[in-house]
């Protein structure tokens, strides 16, 4: 089954709590936080998780750009994430395995994520001990953008390796993620879809979210 994740980014700040009982049908929420400096953007960050906690009761699927996010993940468990991603370029290698662990200490789910640039090869290090790998498929950093198809042999490689290694493993997409691109997605490999202004631009957000599931 696909399981959908809208992106809060494209929800009215003003009305978080009223914008996020709107994805009820849902299965994540998904959390952008920014940094200013890993994406040329700044969002949101630990007190906005803790406040909008106890808003929903569907998982929250905390996206990280930020540089080192070695120093800060067990803040964003402690706020309330219940899966933390991370981008694989954000620090040593050896950085991503202590981020990576220290989510796990926390008891909670955690995942790499790849920029568009960024080769499927880069996820091996630590495909085996995450719970998610996240496709970047537009360039982090704001929403809005075109989707970028020619990352679908990057999900299609990752969804042979998660196959044979980890099958267990979720494999998600963000960007651009829309009705007419979703299915492409979907046969790709992926099977969790994150979508901003898909979802809140739709009249229609339930039926939007059924229908970004695919055929
Ligand atoms: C981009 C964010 C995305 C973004 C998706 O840096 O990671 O989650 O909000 O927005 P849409 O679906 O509008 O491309
Ligand atoms: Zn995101």
């Amino acid at each position: 089954m696909i399981k959908i994740a809208p992106s809060i980014l494209s929800a009215d700040f003003a009305n978080l709590e009223r914008d996020i009982r709107r994805i009820d049908a849902a299965d994540y929420v998904h959390v952008d936080v920014m940094d200013g400096v890993f994406v040329p953007n700044i969002s949101i960050g630990i007190p906005v998780v803790k406040a909008i906690r106890p808003t929903t009761k569907l998982p929250l699927d905390v996206h990280l750009m930020i540089t080192q996010p070695v120093r800060y993940v067990e803040q964003f468990c402690g706020a309330g994430a219940d899966l933390v991603t991370v981008h694989v370029e954000a620090d040593t290698e050896e950085n991503i395995h202590a981020a990576i662990d220290k989510i796990h200490d926390k008891g909670k789910r955690a995942g790499v994520v790849l920029k568009p640039k960024t080769p499927a090869e880069a996820a091996l290090p630590f495909l085996e001990k995450v719970e998610l790998i996240l496709v970047m498929t537009v360039e982090p950093g704001f929403g809005g953008q075109k989707f970028m198809e020619d990352m679908m042999p990057k999900v299609a490689a990752l969804r042979r390796l998660i196959d044979e290694r980890n099958p267990s493993c979720e494999l998600e997409v963000d960007g651009g993620v829309a009705p007419d691109t979703c299915q492409t997605c979907i046969d790709a490999g992926a099977n969790v879809l994150v979508a901003g202004s898909a979802v809140y631009k739709a009249e229609d957000i339930p039926a939007r979210i059924a229908e970004l599931r695919g055929a």
